[in-house]
């Protein structure tokens, strides 16, 4: 039995009508940049979300870099975060001048542990930036009242969580300001890149939508030093088929991890860990092993793919020596590090298939 990871192209048989129609309607109308798509998608994703506003825009990446410019983050200044991201997450804290400030990771969720943060903050720092790792939000109530206390912003990394909750609140209405990404491998992804911005707030909304086009106010007046940070109406028209099922994908990818759990649970390993507040995306399904190499080798001799997610925590990154971290300094996202597999994950895994894999799992 061969196994996809994610099923992409299955998805697309599946929803191919509607996904060709909707591409051919653009096509037919040829407003490729800010299309009528672009607002539709944008209606539906603060329908879907309960957020006031969501300004799609070209990336997760991007996302995060509109986020802090919305927020007037200046060089210098401090962004707590985890080094147990991808490296979006600190990447673009740098890319602006500010200092990505790491705090360790919770061993059961591997997200930010809340407990760490309130130690490393300075009078630089201007923001708490969790990462809602493998699709489940970080303990918002813990950040919110740190940030309160010291006055700080919270800009959510949502680009693995889409559709998760937090105290039954999306995750991308959590924080100052969240992002997530639609990259085609996230759970709601488009056929490019692609990601969205997400606030309550007016002046932080009207700001970001500037800022994605350039700084503009009007045509060829620019208020400020913005981007060119639009996401296509062709990708907009994708993801908003893809939204109208993905209630359904999501209920689906959670079935999918419940299997997992439940064949899993005498195997010795560490399986994933979702705090009773929380719901997870399960953007990813990931385990922890000991013989990783080992059992990633067997697994891949059946025809079972994995990935790991991530094999060096930020803070050992060449990118960030000039942080001055080095090793031991985040023990428990090292030890993660070494350890953590991500199996196949998608809405569409057959219960023959979850069974395949987790046999083969020793
Ligand atoms: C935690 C996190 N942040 C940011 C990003 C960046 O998103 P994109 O690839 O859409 O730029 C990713 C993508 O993998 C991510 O996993």
């Amino acid at each position: 039995m061969k196994i996809d990871f994610a099923k992409l192209q299955y998805q697309y048989q599946l929803y191919k009508t509607e996904v060709d129609e909707a591409i051919h309607k653009v096509l037919d109308n040829s407003n490729y940049i800010m299309g009528n798509e672009v607002r539709e998608l944008e209606g539906n994703l603060q329908s879907f979300t309960g957020a006031k506003y969501a300004i799609s825009c070209s990336s997760g990446t991007d996302a995060l870099l509109l986020a802090m410019m919305a927020l007037d983050i200046q060089p210098d200044d401090e962004i707590i975060t985890t080094p147990f991201t991808f490296i979006a997450t600190a990447e673009t804290i740098a890319f602006l001048g500010a200092k990505p400030v790491f705090v360790d990771i919770d061993e059961k969720t591997y997200n930010i542990d809340t407990s760490k943060i309130e130690e490393k903050i300075t009078s630089k720092t201007k923001a708490i930036m969790p990462v809602s790792l493998y699709g489940q939000p970080a303990d918002i109530d813990a950040i919110e009242a740190i940030a309160k206390k010291h006055h700080l912003k919270v800009i959510v990394d949502g680009a693995q969580s889409f559709g998760s909750t937090f105290n039954g609140v999306s995750d991308s209405n959590l924080g100052d300001i969240s992002t997530t990404s639609f990259f085609p491998a996230k759970p709601l992804g488009c056929f490019g890149d692609g990601g969205a911005v997400f606030t309550n707030n007016d002046e932080l909304a009207e700001k970001i939508k500037s800022l994605r086009v350039h700084g503009q106010s009007k045509r060829y007046h620019h208020q400020y030093i913005g981007m060119g940070g639009r996401m296509d109406t062709i990708q907009c028209a994708i993801v908003d088929v893809k939204l109208k099922h993905y209630k359904k994908d999501l209920a689906l990818r959670q079935e999918v991890a419940s299997n997992y759990d439940e064949l899993l649970k005498d195997k010795g390993l560490i399986l994933p860990f979702v705090d009773n507040r929380a719901t997870s995306a399960y953007a990813q399904y990931s385990v922890r092993v000991k013989n990783r190499d080992a059992v990633q080798a067997n697994l891949k001799e059946q025809g079972i793919p994995t990935a790991v997610h991530y094999p060096m925590p930020l803070h050992l990154q060449e990118a960030f020596a000039y942080l001055g971290y080095k090793k031991g300094d985040f023990p428990i996202s090292e030890v993660v590090s070494t350890e953590i597999m991500s199996l196949p994950m998608n809405p569409y895994l057959s219960g023959d298939e979850i069974w395949h894999i987790a046999t083969h799992i020793e």
